[in-house]
């Protein structure tokens, strides 16, 4: 019977992330169960860093960006030592069980540790939303509305100029936040890394009917996964744009939004998002159920084994691709 369990959030933050931690302590708690909050990720987790958490110290952080636990990569957590140090700080502090809340960086961690015996549950949390198992990830929908607002003040000075504007965007090797705000935000075009097929010649001859066809403007979303004519380049949102601009002369600018991206209040979504994961991750533990991330299919809450998650990819959405393309042409 799990009795005290320890709690970190791990690789890139993401807005939602201080939800899911107090559902954690308070989940916790309203079964008995002590919580210890490891700083730092894995590197706190390694050093010993961690403090007990109530529910008075999880108060006022449902609407905070970030996480409260603050969050690394550990170079030293990858390494069999690090492995050792921290499977004996979790032992030292009589900590039963561990959530980890994270990306599929932090996952492949929580499963060395499932390995070596320690039970442990994974919260999905990044904004690039590329965690198979789960439709959803914590911070998605937070980041993909940072870029629509983004991309709606931008169209109003790209009206203005009749320009073109090419906006890269995160994700790293997956394009769903290019995808969901290209869609949301009425982009002409959207560039992901899963679209192999995409021409850039092509790409200007479809600027350049826009403006043909009276539109006053073209709003560009560039993953920045993105591999323009399947080249590796630092950024695809500066080569597109620089791209567009020699090849059809049009005024064009280039908005990188960068970690703007990964910061902000989370949306509803993302704080009932994070609120029942974090919920179900302490349910899970107390069932006996381990080695297993919690998520979300078919707007019900599941449970994912981790060997699952890394078997699997989590695949763009082509019909949603190509309604975005139907629905942007002028
Ligand atoms: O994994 C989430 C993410 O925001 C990616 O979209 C991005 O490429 C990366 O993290 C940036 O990482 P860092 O914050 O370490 O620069």
């Amino acid at each position: 019977m799990v009795k005290r369990i320890g709690v970190l959030t791990s690789g890139g933050d993401a807005p939602g992330m201080n939800a899911a931690i107090r559902a954690v302590v308070r989940m916790a708690s309203h079964h008995g169960l002590e919580v210890y909050g490891i700083k730092y990720g894995y590197a706190g987790l390694v050093r010993n860093d961690m403090d007990k958490l109530s529910n008075r110290s999880v108060a006022d952080i449902i609407h905070r960006g970030g996480t409260i636990l603050r969050t690394a990569r550990s170079a030293e957590f990858t390494r069999e030592a690090g492995l050792l140090k921290a499977i004996e700080a979790l032992s030292l502090n009589e900590i039963d069980g561990l959530i980890v809340i994270g990306g599929d960086g932090s996952f492949r961690g929580a499963m060395a540790l499932s390995e070596r015996g320690i039970k442990t549950v994974g919260v999905p949390a990044t904004i690039d939303n590329d965690i198979p198992g789960t439709e959803y990830s914590i911070g998605f929908d937070t980041a993909v509305n940072n870029v629509v607002d983004a991309v709606n003040k931008i169209r109003d000075t790209a009206t203005s100029h009749e320009r073109v504007y090419v906006v890269e965007v995160m994700g790293r090797e997956a394009g769903h936040i290019a995808l969901s705000a290209g869609l949301a935000g009425g982009a002409e075009s959207i560039l992901i890394p899963e679209d192999e097929s995409c021409s850039l010649s092509e790409l200007c001859k479809r600027v350049v009917r826009g403006y043909q066809r009276g539109k006053a403007h073209s709003i560009i979303i560039v993953a920045e996964g993105f591999k323009p004519n399947g080249e590796d380049v630092e950024s695809p949102g500066m080569y597109v744009g620089n791209y567009i601009r020699e090849k059809t002369g049009f005024e064009t600018r280039i908005t990188i939004l960068g970690h703007t991206q990964r910061g902000g209040t989370p949306t509803v979504m993302d704080r009932i998002l994070a609120s029942k994961f974090g919920a179900k991750a302490v349910e899970l533990l107390l069932e006996g159920k381990h080695g297993v991330m919690v998520g979300i299919r078919g707007n019900r809450i599941v449970s994912v084994p981790f060997s699952e998650v890394f078997s699997g990819h989590q695949e763009i959405d082509r019909d949603m691709f190509e309604l975005a393309e139907i629905l942007s042409r002028p």
